[in-house]
């Protein structure tokens, strides 16, 4: 197929791109967004601080943007993010236990049910975990005052709110499979899985610096799966967009029956949060780079 999207369908995955809806204007984006990809993760739209500025004060307006970019170029949606420590506002932090409780199961229902039916999966919580070598919790709001269950407490929230919809956890620098963060997140959905606490999918941001994945990507995926979960690779950049680099990457998620698709985090260089590294597959001109080649080449070989 001629296309990442065409690509990866041939053995039913997806591949998506970060969209900003700023950017939905600009034709040049627009053409390789619709013509490239099938699945959106809004960049920032869908975040605590776009999405609730101020308690009980909902603005689902970029979101929808991006939403309704998608419905009509038959494009699916990655839902990011309900529950994270950074984009939040001040209000949320400043809560007593109690009510951060009850904003953050409110915060979960009013987005959710907002755009129930049109999200195929969920980053319900986004890096929850340390860096470093712990493998536990990082702190948090909301590990700070709620503890270790406001992770169960937010799957099952969201299960609640829309039954239809993939509920993902969400993590970087998990890829690499002996690291304690990695070990961290796995022993958490063995727990999730072993207790029934709702959990469908696991997202591996996937922000890899030049040398690519870690040899042990594979392996860490096939592990994930293992435990009855669908494993997705949810902000693919890698440094300097080597074509083996990313090649690696795409391989070890196709080789993998449950890896349900790719995500690059963005489209052209120039949208890139990495400014300066140059770690996606289209240059700012909008050219395709030799490392899309790579990616295309790997997906029609899955
Ligand atoms: O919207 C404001 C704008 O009003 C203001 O004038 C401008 C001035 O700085 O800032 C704008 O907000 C920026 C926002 O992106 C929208 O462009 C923030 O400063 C900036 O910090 C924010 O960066 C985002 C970053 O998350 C923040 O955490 C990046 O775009 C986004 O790519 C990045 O994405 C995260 C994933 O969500 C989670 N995993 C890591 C990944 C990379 O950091």
């Amino acid at each position: 197929a001629g296309s990442l999207g065409a690509a990866a369908a041939q053995s039913g995955r997806y591949f998506g791109t970060a969209v900003a809806a700023g950017r939905l204007g600009d034709s040049t984006y627009s053409t390789i967004l619709d013509r490239e990809f099938n699945m959106i993760t809004p960049e920032n739209e869908m975040k605590w601080d776009t999405t609730e500025p101020s308690r009980g004060n909902f603005n689902f307006g970029p979101g929808d943007q991006i939403v309704n970019h998608a419905a009509a170029h038959g494009q699916k949606m990655r839902g990011h993010t309900l529950v994270w420590h950074n984009q939040l506002p001040g209000w949320v932090s400043g809560l007593s236990a109690s009510d951060l409780q009850s904003a953050m199961d409110n915060h979960i229902t009013q987005e959710m049910t907002h755009f129930k039916g049109k999200i195929y999966a969920w980053d319900v919580v986004n890096e929850a975990f340390a860096d470093g070598g712990s493998g536990q919790h990082r702190s948090s709001p909301f590990q700070d005052k709620l503890g270790n269950g406001f992770i169960e407490h937010a799957f099952r929230t969201a299960r609640s709110v829309d039954p239809s919809a993939k509920l993902c956890y969400n993590d970087y620098n998990i890829e690499n499979w002996t690291d304690a963060k990695t070990q961290g997140v796995y022993n958490m959905v063995k727990d999730f899985k072993a207790r029934s606490v709702p959990i469908d999918c696991v997202g591996f941001q996937s922000h890899f610096g030049a040398g690519g994945p870690p040899s042990s990507f594979q392996t860490t995926l096939t592990n994930f799966a293992a435990l009855g979960v669908d494993v997705q690779l949810t902000e693919l950049d890698i440094a300097q967009a080597s074509s083996s680099a990313y090649a690696s990457t795409v391989n070890a998620c196709v080789h993998v029956t449950r890896c349900a698709g790719i995500t690059v985090w963005g489209i052209r260089d120039s949208d890139s949060w990495r400014t300066g590294e140059n770690p996606l597959l289209f240059d700012n001109n909008g050219n395709p780079k030799a490392a899309y080649t790579s990616v295309l080449n790997a997906l029609n070989a899955a």
